[in-house]
């Protein structure tokens, strides 16, 4: 499964990469305003910083709805770096940008994906990821775990080669979860994963050692 950070934030995504396990960045408009990113021309500079960063895909999304506007920041977005990925939402421009970026060789990420009828869509117009949200199906009470396993279904019985990128990833045990049910990428904040690491066990048995070591280490 490969791992992806989920924020614009660059100390955060060097952390990250730093550990060896990160694979990729997924952005959002909110995840840069959130790290203060202003104008295009700061917007454009910070996906390239993402990129220099790290050694997989950069998501980086369209603010526009209309495919002419989608395809054009597209190509903007393309220039940054050959890294970056084309973020989508599952509308029906959406779907039309995705069909006409495929065939151009761009890849996409769908995004905003709450149904598996909308990931088959994303997936039969050839989008190279798409992003179920599963944190925010669970903060409205439906089972977002479970929106994951129907798309895995789905793509399995036909074949499609559309990765299932698992988003709004809430903590670590989403991620367990998602390995479990075989989603490709799991996108996650610093946090979520870095929980990964943590046992008590681990830590009463590594003090246990370190204690025992000072018998033998003089
Ligand atoms: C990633 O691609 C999504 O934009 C992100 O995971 C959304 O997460 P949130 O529900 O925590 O905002």
């Amino acid at each position: 499964m490969k791992f992806f950070i989920d924020t614009a934030n660059l100390a955060q995504i060097k952390e990250a990469q730093d550990l060896g396990v990160l694979d990729g960045v997924t952005t959002n408009p909110s995840l840069m305003a959130k790290e203060g990113i202003v104008g295009k021309d700061n917007v454009l500079a910070h996906y390239k910083a993402i990129c220099d960063i790290v050694d997989g895909d950069v998501s980086a999304e369209v603010i526009s709805t209309d495919v002419d506007g989608m395809l054009k920041e597209a190509e903007e977005l393309c220039k940054i770096d050959p890294k970056i990925v084309i973020k989508v939402p599952i509308i029906a421009n959406g779907i039309k940008a995705i069909k006409k970026l495929t065939s151009k060789g761009i890849r996409t990420n769908c995004t905003l994906i709450f149904s598996s009828g909308q990931a088959l869509l994303a997936a039969k117009a050839g989008a190279t990821y798409v992003s179920p949200f599963l944190g925010r199906l669970d903060d409205v009470s439906t089972d977002g775990l479970n929106l994951i396993e129907e798309i895995r279904i789905i793509f399995d019985n036909y074949g499609y080669q559309t990765e299932i990128l698992a988003a709004s990833v809430r903590g670590p045990m989403h991620i367990i979860n998602c390995a479990k049910i075989g989603a490709d990428v799991v996108t996650a904040p610093l946090n979520a994963i870095t929980a990964l690491l943590n046992h008590p066990l681990t830590d009463k048995g590594l003090a246990q050692f370190l204690e025992d070591s000072k018998k033998f280490n003089v």
